[in-house]
């Protein structure tokens, strides 16, 4: 698909059309043939006991500009740290993987990326970045962005959910290639679903080919709980903005005042929890999924979990699926991993005493 870019009206020669490709594997106004149960996953979550709904749902356009606004409070320590981290590790990350395609899930703003690209830039290797986020506009104007500011830069992007790109992503153009799957987003997923999207990430990767992948570890509750509360009411507001979503894209009438916004740290789970609770007994449609809910006052639904992990334990789980950790980073509170992965080959996998497989 090909769309004007403001800076081709100013200055048309800095943007090649063919630098940019963008494919919609899901779409906001119609269901692409890729999406035939678009809208199942919340009528079993919100027709369950205890009621819950996919975090996916918090990105519509307005979702995702409220996440860039929580990146930048003084609460929520995770966008600074591991942006911090990346500061300090990109070039040696671009130095252990030489010429690589950037494949992103969840690239939002692509802020933490252009670190990356610049690292890689610097040592005069070809950019190929291969975006991946549920959100057309903030993906198509952070293309544009990036277009503009990296003049050799090719983008490929999708308008997607995670499974579906990496069921679909082809091979790299480039010598190898680099998942890379940032900012804790691995946190939303419970154990069965993460050990689903690891398998999806080793099916994607050709041997030699590297994730990487940054994890929020577990800390103390005064420091967790208030980055999921923050005191301005942005990310109540992000929570909130779910059920407006819901509201537009399956003919809901969630009322936005008659729920509120409820985070805390499970310590049993390591998980900070988000909740939208309702303040009284109420119903509520969705007439495009045919669904009438019940609430009772106080009832709540999960909208989010967010693991806090521990550095050994996921580099373990990763190297018993045959993706060696190469270099891990931290910041020197240890709030925060960067870890560097290197799928090895299946028959080394295959070939290897089960004593060292399963650690
Ligand atoms: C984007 C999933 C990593 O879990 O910290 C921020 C989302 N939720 N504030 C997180 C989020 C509430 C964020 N992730």
């Amino acid at each position: 698909m090909k769309f004007p870019t403001p800076s081709e009206t100013t200055n048309p020669a800095s943007i090649e059309e063919n630098r940019l490709h963008l494919e919609h594997l899901v779409s906001a106004e119609a269901l692409t043939p890729a999406e035939m149960n678009a809208g199942s996953d919340a009528v079993s979550g919100l027709t369950q006991n205890p009621k819950s709904l996919p975090p996916k749902y918090f990105y519509d356009d307005r979702g995702s500009n409220l996440f860039e606004l929580i990146c930048q409070l003084p609460e929520y320590y995770l966008t600074r740290t591991e942006t911090a981290i990346l500061q300090g590790c990109a070039q040696a990350i671009a130095h252990l993987t030489g010429p690589c395609e950037i494949v992103e899930l969840g690239s939002g703003s692509s802020t933490k990326t252009r670190i990356l690209l610049d690292a890689y830039s610097k040592l005069g290797y070809p950019l190929h970045y291969l975006p991946i986020d549920i959100s057309p506009t903030i993906l198509e104007s952070s293309a544009c962005q990036l277009l503009a500011d990296y003049p050799s830069l090719q983008i490929h992007g999708l308008v997607s959910t995670y499974e579906l790109a990496l069921a679909k992503i082809s091979p790299s153009p480039l010598p190898t290639r680099m998942i890379c799957f940032l900012g804790s987003t691995l946190g939303n997923l419970n154990a069965q679903e993460c050990d689903l999207f690891f398998s999806q990430i080793v099916a994607a990767l050709q041997p030699g080919e590297y994730f990487l992948l940054g994890i929020d570890l577990d800390k103390s509750r005064e420091i967790l709980e208030p980055a999921y509360d923050d005191s301005q009411g942005v990310t109540a507001a992000f929570n909130l903005n779910m059920l407006r979503h819901l509201n537009r894209r399956y003919e809901g009438n969630f009322d936005l005042a008659q729920f509120e916004h409820w985070a805390f740290y499970n310590q049993d789970q390591c998980q900070i929890e988000m909740h939208l609770k309702s303040k009284k007994a109420q119903t509520v449609q969705l007439k495009s999924l045919n669904l009438t809910v019940e609430f009772a006052a106080g009832e709540t639904i999960r909208s989010e979990i967010s693991r806090k992990f521990n550095l050994d334990t996921v580099e373990k789980e990763l190297s018993q699926r045959g993706l060696k950790p190469v270099q891990v980073w931290t910041d020197p509170n240890q709030w925060f991993g960067l870890m560097l992965c290197q799928m090895s080959d299946v028959t080394s996998i295959l070939a290897a005493p089960s004593g060292d497989v399963d650690g």
